[in-house]
């Protein structure tokens, strides 16, 4: 492998203003910082939830590599062919599997969770799992991250998983149970950057929220004002994606011999 390896994972493109602010960033932050490969969760890209293929193509053309995905990927109910058809487009892996082999004829979840990618050289495998604190009981995100562990190793790859989850507690644990058997773990879903990135004791790179690329002043990519008043009132008014300046939030993460260096919170 090349001896240099700098890797950007992107928190949450929310709705058309984290499109546009990915469209209008992303290259630059690229030749900037010299980053050679760019995964970025698009769970909320189309509109606040989902992800259209026409919206993924612009993500991708905005120069990401990978799109992650969380528990929206699925709200776009026309995107499930291309979920299944696109291999740049992960959703979280732990959602359930084999169902045809126990259940003659039933459908399959769309789309797929883990895959390898090439990048100067060396091989890298991006897995994209799911929390269960506070969210659906999908598969054990444990077991799935130690199985895809295990086969990236065997395959020789770098590891870097999106674990898209609401609990702290949940990301730090898998971020320690795979401490030295992934590259980077990195957090996604509360779209609120944390600012605890650090390299953790076997190796590690760890921050356990990436953040948003959208609107900043706004109520994790809503309006404001819709948000406040369906606190106040409890009445549930429709949302509105909010407009504004936006910023692009995530963590570059530089690999030297197949060793972390370095992670970096990034807010451009
Ligand atoms: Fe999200
Ligand atoms: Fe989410």
């Amino acid at each position: 492998m090349s001896d240099c390896l700098k890797v950007f994972m992107g928190g949450d493109v929310f709705s058309d203003a984290g499109i546009a602010v990915v469209e209008q960033k992303l290259k630059k932050l690229r030749q900037e910082y010299s980053i050679d490969f760019v995964i970025y969760n698009g769970e909320n890209a189309s509109g606040g939830n989902g992800l259209l293929e026409s919206d993924a193509a612009k993500i991708f053309e905005a120069g990401v590599d990978v799109i992650t995905g969380g528990n929206h990927i699925f709200e776009k109910r026309d995107n499930y062919p291309f979920l299944a058809s696109e291999k740049r487009v992960l959703r979280p892996h732990n959602y359930p599997k084999d169902i045809g082999s126990i259940i003659e004829g039933a459908e399959e979840t769309p789309g797929r969770g883990f895959a390898y990618y090439e990048c100067k050289g060396t091989r890298i495998a991006v897995l994209n799992l799911q929390g269960r604190e506070a969210m659906t009981a999908l598969d054990c995100p444990f077991k799935a991250a130690a199985e895809c562990a295990k086969e990236a190793a065997e395959e020789g790859a770098l590891l870097f998983v999106d674990f898209h989850a609401e609990s702290n507690d949940e990301k730090e644990a898998l971020a320690l149970f795979l401490d030295g058997k992934a590259v980077a773990i990195c957090g996604t879903h509360t779209h609120v950057q944390t600012a605890d990135e650090r390299i953790l004791p076997k190796g590690t790179a760890y921050i356990t929220d990436l953040g948003m690329s959208g609107v900043a002043d706004s109520v994790i990519g809503s309006d404001a004002e819709i948000v406040v008043k369906r606190n106040l009132t409890q009445v549930l008014y429709k949302m509105e994606n909010a407009v504004g300046e936006s910023v692009i939030q995530g963590a570059l993460i530089t690999i030297k011999d197949k060793t972390v260096t370095k992670i970096e919170r990034i807010q451009f």
